[in-house]
């Protein structure tokens, strides 16, 4: 095996400077995906996490200027689900077995924090045996223990580029990187199993900023690391700008995999949505979950976060089978069980 790759595997960790050469050159994928693979069967077996995901409000006050949902997009359309569609959403995914369901919207100051705490208790109550995941954005250290109070297990919130500056070219001047490590250390100190991540190719972005996103997590040390190919939206200030590739999002995902053997790693939509087979490859380069679709198809395609997404047509209806067939014809077995994180903080 190649020294670089072998040291990565032993190590999980390399110097800046063999970090850059992993990410410049192609040259090492093939054994790199290999030695993902086989951390990844070290760690979790050919086990493959599902979490429902319900996307229940596509309205957001933020203008992050990558994103399609940013509230000055005024083509984007807005819908917000009811307290009974989310139960629904639920009942339907604890049918088709999922244990784990994530609650994902724009920021969203209708719900409330009483609102959300409604919600998750309701979840909470009628189904025990699953885990609550938040993903709503920034909000404040209280909000985030009252939520957590209300039974909230697990909390997303990628945290996009770990680079001040390159922060500030990818959001408004209200938004900061410093906030948004304040919110993922409180998370991680009030308690929630963390996840975080960032996109890969996004615009402005230089290989030392994606070192130093692998720095940043190597801090954090969160229990997921969700990382997808940026994608442009035809109605935001980035329209121009071109999208990740697939060969780099896949290279940063085994690269993860080796630093972090015991993550949760999704294979993301973004992923599918840049390649038919994006989300199997995923996969094969170290990835363990999946996030199938459990919105109502009627909001589907409202919930544009960048063009073309998948999960948004008719017959989308039911990603459980679609997901459970690609898992398989990838090699590896779809697990509905609440699949916690199987490590303890102190571990790499
Ligand atoms: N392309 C890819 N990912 C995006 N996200 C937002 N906009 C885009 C885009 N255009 C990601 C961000 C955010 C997550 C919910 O979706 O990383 O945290
Ligand atoms: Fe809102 Fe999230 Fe999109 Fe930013 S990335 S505009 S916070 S939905
Ligand atoms: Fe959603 Fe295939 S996973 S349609």
């Amino acid at each position: 095996m190649d020294k670089l790759v072998e040291k990565l595997r032993k190590e999980h960790d390399l110097s800046d400077d063999e970090l850059r050469e992993l990410i410049e050159s192609g040259s090492y994928d093939a054994e790199l995906f290999k030695a993902a693979d086989e951390m990844r069967r070290e760690t979790y077996g050919d086990a493959v996490y599902l979490r429902g995901l319900i996307e229940f409000t596509s309205y957001c006050r933020n203008n992050c200027l990558y994103c399609g949902l940013r509230a000055a997009n005024k083509n984007a359309e807005r819908y917000r689900l009811t307290e009974d569609e989310i139960m629904e959403c639920c009942d339907e995914g604890y049918e088709l077995g999922y244990r784990t369901f994530v609650l994902q919207g724009g920021e969203d100051p209708y719900f409330t924090d009483d609102k959300i705490c409604g919600i998750v208790r309701r979840i909470k109550e009628k189904y025990p045996d699953c885990a609550v995941t938040l993903s709503i954005g920034e909000r404040s250290r209280e909000s985030y223990a009252r939520y957590k109070e209300a039974g909230a297990d697990r909390y997303l919130l990628r945290h996009e580029t770990a680079n001040a500056e390159h922060y500030a070219r990818l959001h408004p001047t209200n938004m900061s990187r410093n906030e948004r490590r304040r919110c993922l250390y409180d998370l991680r100190e009030l308690g929630y199993q963390v996840g975080s991540g960032f996109m890969v190719g996004s615009p402005y972005q230089t290989t030392e900023n994606l070192i130093e996103d692998l720095r940043f997590l190597q801090e954090l040390r969160p229990d997921m690391i969700g990382i997808g190919p940026y994608i442009t939206h035809k109605d935001t200030p980035f329209k121009d700008e071109k999208g990740g590739s697939l060969e780099l999002s896949l290279r940063m995902l085994a690269i993860l995999r080796l630093m972090f053997p015991y993550a949760l790693l999704p294979s993301t939509t973004a992923l599918g949505t840049i390649d038919p087979n994006g989300r199997e490859l995923g996969l094969k380069a170290g990835g363990n979950v999946v996030m199938p679709n459990l919105s109502p198809v009627r909001v589907r395609k409202k919930y544009a976060i960048y063009d073309n997404k998948i999960c948004t047509g008719e017959e989308s209806a039911q990603c459980r089978g679609c997901l459970e067939r690609r898992i398989e014809s990838a090699g590896y077995r779809a697990v509905t069980d609440r699949g916690d994180v199987k490590r303890v903080r102190s571990q790499k």
